[in-house]
């Protein structure tokens, strides 16, 4: 189906015209000079030829089939347009024109007919208010950009138009090349998901980048790109928020989650390597297309400067790569061939009046050395040095082995010419060793993905039943709040633990709880209408006696009744009292696009003031439940730091796969905050002592 827009064998361009100065001629003028090989066709009614091109009054006169049409009409003319397309049998549209979506509510009815248009007759939509295609293996240049792309294998997909010309701009200077290029505008039909499907077997693309705003489906879009990043690298962008925040929370996950955490656990979780900027969005995308990828995370440099070489080797510990011990054999070739005062461990210094030839020598030296996976070859200009020679020798070695080789000919007006040259041979340039490193550090993020197993989700017995029926009933009852009770109920069907609780309407019955427990036991407020119990003082801990017991009912009920009035109280929540746990908080809110998002953090503080948190898109597979873990700073304070025993880490990911599994079950589970989970010495388990969940209406 998509066929016509990656192998179209015509194309027609309907608003062709003959005025230099409009789109239509712009686009039509693309076609034919990107060489596209198939037939064109230029529509308009009042022209007979254009370029040199038969020109046809409407696309039904058209005398043959026709693949693609590339339509540059006002925007109140392209719904009929597109209808002739349809009924002439064209299986893609190029909609270039704007005044759609973008323009308010008159535009999207428009574009919704538009898409009605082709669901009735089966075609595709690229756009509207998109630059075009450009295509540098058909070839086709399909859009008003100034110039066509090199060829190459990156392809790429933007959700801006704008910001694609740019880039097409900038590719030139820099020598990058593009297998696809498109613009993906308002998105009426395709979307960045169908482009990944597309390119995911294109036996022409090493690459995919993508500069996105947002995506249409969410789970479509975790499904296909998790699929994709195991044939090829997936580098995107991702852009502004989407109006995420503007519901009303009531959680503590809720107010920390929000669309950026439900990206950035996205990528995470598809293999998606994030960029933070268009430099470093290419940097990467060239490192990719150019060079293999990084099998062993050993990193050597070659340098004719020493501080440029510190430089690189403190970018590496920044980021998480080791640089490469060089093996004896190495060393001992490197002392007994290069100058006394070189440096013969990594960073390997060739001294700043290296020739070609002593680079070529070190080069070969480290790529031949087992211990070494990748190297930066880092070059200052000085007056003797051999900037295009030593390019050369460079090259010439890099494509005798199979490790992916990173040039660094820093500087521009000398270097320039170098970096040229080591483009020839397919090795990317970077001016600064901090950007080569990124590409590295990619790399092996990207190899340590392509290892890890495809997540398999586990299963629980779960009694569903029981969260069915506390689930029914308060929705009856039109409360959408459920408090630690309820939420007690539901958390114990999925076999999370909590202390033993039970509700005392009187003192006297808080007296036989607090007996049947033992002492000490924790007191509460119970009432729905009571959500953070602490702030009215509705929280009594360690309470040892009979008395005490009597004392805390009656004050605790007063406290509730002066703050709050007009609350509903139930009693008094009598529970055994933790002792020796850790407090950490596991919650879930439910993103627009894509569903639960699940957040573990430290509780307290750590939590509130220090906002360390990780986040992952539910359903969850046990590896991701233990990286999200461990991502938070300070797991370190529950892996038993200063002679403290460990914690037990391993109950906390369960309790958290089991929250997965619940919220994606019960998709009228909105947001639930479990705060805190006491967590135990190790083997002893975690105690969920807080809750709530909030229940969609
Ligand atoms: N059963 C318990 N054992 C030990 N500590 C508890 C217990 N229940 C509550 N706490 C402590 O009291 C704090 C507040 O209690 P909690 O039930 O979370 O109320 P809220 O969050 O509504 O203020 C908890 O964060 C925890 O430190
Ligand atoms: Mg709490």
């Amino acid at each position: 189906m998509l066929e016509a827009f990656i192998a179209p064998k015509s194309v027609a361009v309907i608003g062709a015209s003959r005025d230099p100065t409009k789109l239509g001629y712009g686009v039509l003028s693309n076609i034919i000079k990107s060489g596209f090989p198939g037939k064109i066709y230029p529509i308009n009614p009042n022209a007979d030829e254009i370029l040199g091109l038969k020109c046809y009054p409407s696309i039904l006169s058209v005398p043959d089939e026709v693949d693609l049409a590339v339509i540059v009409v006002p925007a109140p003319i392209v719904l009929n347009v597109a209808e002739e397309c349809g009924k002439k049998g064209v299986k893609g549209l190029i909609v270039i024109s704007a005044g759609f979506k973008e323009v308010g509510k008159e535009g999207l009815e428009r574009e919704k007919s538009l898409v009605q248009i082709a669901r009735n007759y089966g075609f595709r939509i690229l756009g509207p208010n998109i630059l075009g295609l450009i295509d540098t293996v058909i070839p086709l240049n399909a859009s008003f950009a100034a110039t066509m792309a090199l060829p190459g294998s990156i392809a790429f997909m933007s959700q801006s138009g704008a910001l694609c010309t740019s880039v097409l701009d900038m590719s030139l200077v820099e020598g990058i090349g593009f297998s696809r290029f498109v613009s993906l505008g308002n998105k009426a039909d395709l979307n960045e998901v169908d482009f990944l499907e597309l390119w995911e077997e294109d036996p022409n693309t090493r690459v995919i980048a993508a500069y996105l705003e947002g995506v249409t489906n969410g789970t479509r879009f975790l499904e296909t790109a998790r699929r994709v990043t195991r044939s090829k690298p997936i580098i995107a962008i991702k852009a502004g928020t989407t109006g995420a925040g503007a519901k009303a929370v009531s959680s503590h996950t809720g107010t920390l989650a929000g669309s950026e955490k439900a990206y950035e656990a996205a990528f995470k979780q598809t293999g998606i390597i994030r960029a933070r900027s268009v430099q470093e969005l290419f940097d990467l995308a060239v490192g990719f297309a150019r060079q293999p990828i990084l099998e062993k995370n050993a990193i050597a440099i070659v340098t004719n400067a020493g501080g440029p070489g510190i430089m690189a080797v403190d970018a590496c510990e920044r980021v998480g790569l080791q640089v490469a011990t060089l093996s004896p054999e190495t060393i001992a070739y490197l002392k007994e061939n290069l100058p006394p005062a070189a440096n013969v461990f990594n960073p390997v210094d060739v001294l700043g009046d290296a020739l070609a030839d002593r680079y070529a020598l070190a080069l070969e030296a480290v790529l031949k050395d087992p211990n070494v996976g990748g190297v930066i070859v880092i070059l200052t200009p000085q007056v003797m040095t051999q900037v295009e020679e030593t390019a050369r020798a460079v090259g010439e070695i890099v494509s005798r082995y199979s490790k992916p080789v990173l040039g660094c000919f820093m500087g521009r007006a000398t270097t320039e010419k170098g970096a040229r040259i080591l483009r020839e041979y397919r090795i990317p340039n970077y001016e600064v060793p901090e950007r080569a490193v990124a590409v590295f550090k990619a790399m092996w993020e990207y190899r340590e993905w392509l290892e890890k197993p495809i997540p398999e989700l586990p299963t629980f017995e779960f009694d569903a039943d029981t969260i069915r029926k506390v689930i029914d009933q308060a929705r009856k009852e039109g409360r959408l709040l459920l408090g630690d009770s309820e939420a007690r109920l539901i958390l114990e069907a999925c076999g999370i633990k909590g202390p033993r609780t039970a509700l005392a309407r009187t003192p006297e019955e808080a007296v036989a709880i607090a007996e049947e427990i033992g002492y000490p036991v924790v007191m509460k407020i119970a009432s729905p209408d009571i959500i953070h119990k602490t702030d009215i003082g509705g929280v009594k801990l360690n309470i040892q006696s009979p008395s005490e017991v009597r004392d805390t009912f009656d004050l605790l009920v007063y406290r509730a009744t002066r703050y709050m009035p007009d609350a509903t109280i139930w009693g008094c929540q009598v529970q055994q009292m933790v002792k020796g746990g850790k407090e950490v908080i596991v919650g879930m809110s439910r993103d627009p696009q894509f569903g639960p998002l699940v957040m573990f953090g430290l509780g307290g503080i750590y939590v509130e003031i220090l906002k360390d948190v990780s986040f992952r898109i539910a359903p969850l597979s046990r590896e991701e439940a233990e990286e999200m873990v461990n991502e938070v700073k300070t797991i370190q304070l529950l892996k038993g730091a200063r002679g403290e025993r460990p914690s037990d880490i391993k109950a906390v990911v369960d309790v958290i796969l089991r929250v997965a599994r619940l919220v994606t079950d019960f998709p009228e589970i909105v947001e639930m905050d479990i705060n805190p989970l006491m967590v135990l010495e190790e083997g002893k388990g975690a105690m969920a002592v807080d809750m709530r969940i909030t229940l969609s209406p």
